[in-house]
């Protein structure tokens, strides 16, 4: 069956969370823009730290309370912006329409129910499921995520499973409610990979027959370019270029894409050592003038150094949607070079 996308169904536009700490307010989220249309899978990458899991908790109101606080944007959702919606209202929303698969499956599974208490509640919430087939129910939707004997581990607490079982439980409770929407934070970091394939086959089959959207949030660009159909690049809190996964694999424009690019590692070709990207990226605190990788960056030139880049359309083979924030965009030839 093949993939059919459809309208807009997320839209973020410049999005702020701020994260009041001991040495002051500091800014994860930063203007993050995204958009996600129906049926299809959007990539988040970027190194660690650069906001990717703020960005995922802020579009549903979760941030960490009271540290962090969403302070500005719109999140669209089928028109609606969640931003104005009570708490009562987005608690509808969380786990039904768009659901949630947290990057640590500890922290999302409560550790003094069992396994198909959890399931059978989520089921139950967001569900018109009757009350006697809701163990069924969940029987299933652990069998789909590909647990061995789920009828024997619906009665198992979460500290009785290993770290790839409670991810998978934690996936199988995102799609037991039929989501328009599964935000997925790094969900097969804990999965071996012959489960991992499955796991994303899995995800591959319940979007052909539903539509399902997929936010995949990864440091993986092999998932990148097995799952999804458009890419989302952050750095230190803002996406600093996004298009369709084609066109950020095949014709980079921002200087760091193409450095976390070169960082996957290949079998095709003989190194003598990893590249990894030199430097670090901004502290929250003390981000350069200008634009914010111009430390690390080969091509900066003098303004770089005093104004930050607007987000500028590449013009390209693979399709349209292809934006980065960098000035060399200014030349519509310009594609990072290969180092
Ligand atoms: N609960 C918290 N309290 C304080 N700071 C936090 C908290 N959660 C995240 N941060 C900070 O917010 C910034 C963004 O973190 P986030 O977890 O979104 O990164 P990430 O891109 O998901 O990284 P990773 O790839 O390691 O998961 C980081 O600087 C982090 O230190
Ligand atoms: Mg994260």
């Amino acid at each position: 069956m093949a993939k059919i996308i459809g309208e807009t169904i997320l839209q973020v536009e410049n999005l702020q969370t701020e994260l009041h700490t001991n040495i002051g307010v500091q800014r994860p989220v930063d203007g993050v823009s995204l958009s996600l249309r129906q049926g299809e899978t959007l990539g988040i990458v970027g190194e660690s730290g650069c906001g990717k899991s703020m960005t995922a908790l802020s579009i549903l109101g979760v941030v960490p309370k009271p540290a962090a606080q969403v302070v500005g944007g719109r999140v669209m959702f089928n028109g609606q912006d969640l931003r104005t919606f009570s708490e009562q209202q987005m608690r509808r929303i969380r786990g039904g329409s768009i659901s949630m698969v947290l990057q640590d499956p500890q922290t999302s599974l409560n550790p003094v129910y069992t396994i198909g208490g959890q399931v059978t509640e989520a089921i139950a919430l967001h569900r018109d499921v009757p009350r006697r087939s809701l163990m069924s129910h969940a029987i299933d939707a652990l069998r789909q995520v590909r647990v061995a004997a789920p009828e024997q581990r619906v009665k198992d607490y979460p500290h009785q499973m290993s770290g790839g079982m409670k991810q998978r439980v934690s996936g199988a409770i995102a799609i037991s409610c039929d989501p328009h929407v599964l935000i997925a934070d790094e969900p097969t970091t804990a999965l071996d990979v012959t489960i991992q394939s499955q796991y994303l086959r899995l995800l591959r089959e319940i979007q052909e027959k539903t539509g399902l959207s997929i936010i995949f949030i990864t440091h993986d660009f092999g998932i990148i370019a097995n799952m999804c159909d458009t890419v989302a690049v952050m750095y230190a809190g803002r996406v600093v270029e996004s298009g369709p996964v084609r066109a950020i694999f095949d014709e980079p424009r921002h200087p760091y894409t193409r450095a976390l690019l070169n960082s996957v590692p290949t079998m095709d070709r003989h190194v003598k050592r990893l590249y990894s990207i030199p430097g670090q990226p901004p502290a929250l605190w003390d981000r350069p003038a200008g634009c914010w990788y111009r430390n690390r960056c080969p091509f900066a030139e003098p303004r770089c150094e005093t104004q930050y880049p607007p987000a500028i359309a590449a013009k390209n083979t693979a399709g349209s949607n292809h934006v980065a924030n960098c000035w060399k965009l200014e030349d519509s030839t310009w594609i990072t070079p290969k180092s």
